[in-house]
């Protein structure tokens, strides 16, 4: 959305700060997956609830037919609330609780990506007493660094998710071994945000070379789950306002390797609702202070933490002034000397009661959002 097409006037009556959602764009992001997708039968897509779950946006993403990744009971319930279907579901997570379990197994979603020996053997348990067989894939840490920013690198050795490569072949022999769970397939997730495809390679690699292992052990392959992580551009929300799908999926459909008709899922969540949305704000106040000039708006870490947690790069936009651009720290009101969106950044002339947009917060803004300080949770507002 361009600076111009936010509807300031709209926004007047409105509470700040507030997340608003372009969803015409959600819609064209949604398309271009479908297009990306056209013709690979097996090829199956899941939104990753994690990143948004927004009633509105999942219900959007549920009526256009992808699967959902959940990583807690709650997010099971978020994405049947929505529509999503039970055979659609799928849920990972290294600690999930026997309550969650239970009502996964209840609800018969898919697949559970399994992360641990010790856990394979407790949901065998809990479906045994509910005279239920679990469907599993094995969550596989495949060791790889992804060059994105450390937290949210997910699949070297010293992460804590999945199994160890290493150990596969005996945990998947043990989930052959077990009457309530049934072994369907591999799961794998490397990291967040990334932009180089050569990472996704080396994933695929590492995937071509286990299967092939399991084939060697004569030990059955199933289907592959290659996790999410397609980054988006943060520096260019208003040119470059969907992640290149194509790149993805056909780096896919070129380096794995794999036996005649097995399914690939993927599990996407930044790259689908990222773009789409904006945390609007107001400014409070401009401070001159002794070195530099403070924007102080009424937005902060609560409603977006990334630039506080990650050190991440959100574009903001005055939307209101149109005045020659002049340098700011652009900061929020709370306790936290990180509650900083932007230093020395270049942006329109601020006045109080200015509309400031922060772009690009479509995914793991709202869903990331806290009471600290005893702040309201944002509300949300559409572009239907
Ligand atoms: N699948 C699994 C197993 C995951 O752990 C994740 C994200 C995804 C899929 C979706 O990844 P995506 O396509 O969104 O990259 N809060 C951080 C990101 C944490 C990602 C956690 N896992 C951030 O704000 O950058």
């Amino acid at each position: 959305m361009l600076k111009g097409s936010f509807p300031i006037e709209k926004f007047q009556g409105l509470r700040t700060p507030f997340y608003y959602y372009d969803l015409p764009l959600l819609r064209r992001t949604l398309d271009a997956i479908e297009q990306a997708v056209a013709g690979e039968e097996l090829y199956k897509v899941h939104y990753a609830i994690k990143a948004n779950y927004n009633p509105v946006i999942l219900r959007e993403i549920a009526a256009r037919g992808l699967g959902a990744d959940c990583v807690s009971g709650g997010e099971v319930k978020a994405a049947l609330d929505a529509g999503f279907a039970p055979e659609s579901v799928v849920y990972a997570g290294v600690g999930k609780s026997d309550e969650e379990i239970r009502f996964a197994l209840n609800a018969g979603i898919s697949r559970f990506n399994v992360e641990s020996a010790a856990e394979l053997e407790v949901i065998n348990e809990i479906a045994a007493s509910l005279g239920k067989v679990a469907p599993v894939s094995l969550r596989v840490n495949p060791d790889i660094g992804a060059h994105t920013h450390a937290n949210i690198t997910t699949g070297l050795a010293e992460n804590k998710f999945g199994i160890n490569y290493e150990q596969l072949e005996d945990v998947l022999r043990l989930a052959m071994s077990l009457e309530n769970v049934a072994y369907k397939g591999l799961h794998f997730h490397i990291g967040s945000q990334i932009l180089d495809m050569m990472d996704f390679v080396a994933l695929c690699n590492r995937i071509n070379q286990l299967a092939g292992n399991l084939h060697r052990a004569r030990l059955p392959l199933g289907d592959i789950n290659v996790g999410g992580g397609l980054g988006i551009n943060y520096e260019h929300p208003n040119h470059l306002d969907i992640a290149d799908f194509k790149a993805y999926f056909a780096t896919f459909k070129r380096t794995l390797d794999l036996p005649e008709g097995t399914a690939v899922h993927f599990e996407l969540g930044r790259s689908i609702v990222a773009p789409c949305g904006s945390l609007i704000s107001r400014v409070l106040y401009v401070k001159e202070g002794t070195t530099k000039k403070f924007a102080i708006i009424d937005a902060s870490m609560t409603e977006l933490v990334r630039p506080a947690m990650y050190k991440a790069y959100h574009r903001v936009e005055n939307l209101s002034s149109g005045e020659p651009e002049e340098l700011y720290d652009v900061v929020g009101p709370v306790c936290e000397s990180s509650d900083v969106f932007l230093k020395n950044t270049s942006i329109d002339k601020c006045h109080r009661g200015d509309f400031v947009a922060i772009r690009s917060a479509g995914a793991y803004g709202e869903s990331m959002a806290s009471r600290y300080n005893c702040r309201p949770l944002p509300e949300s507002f559409f572009d239907v």
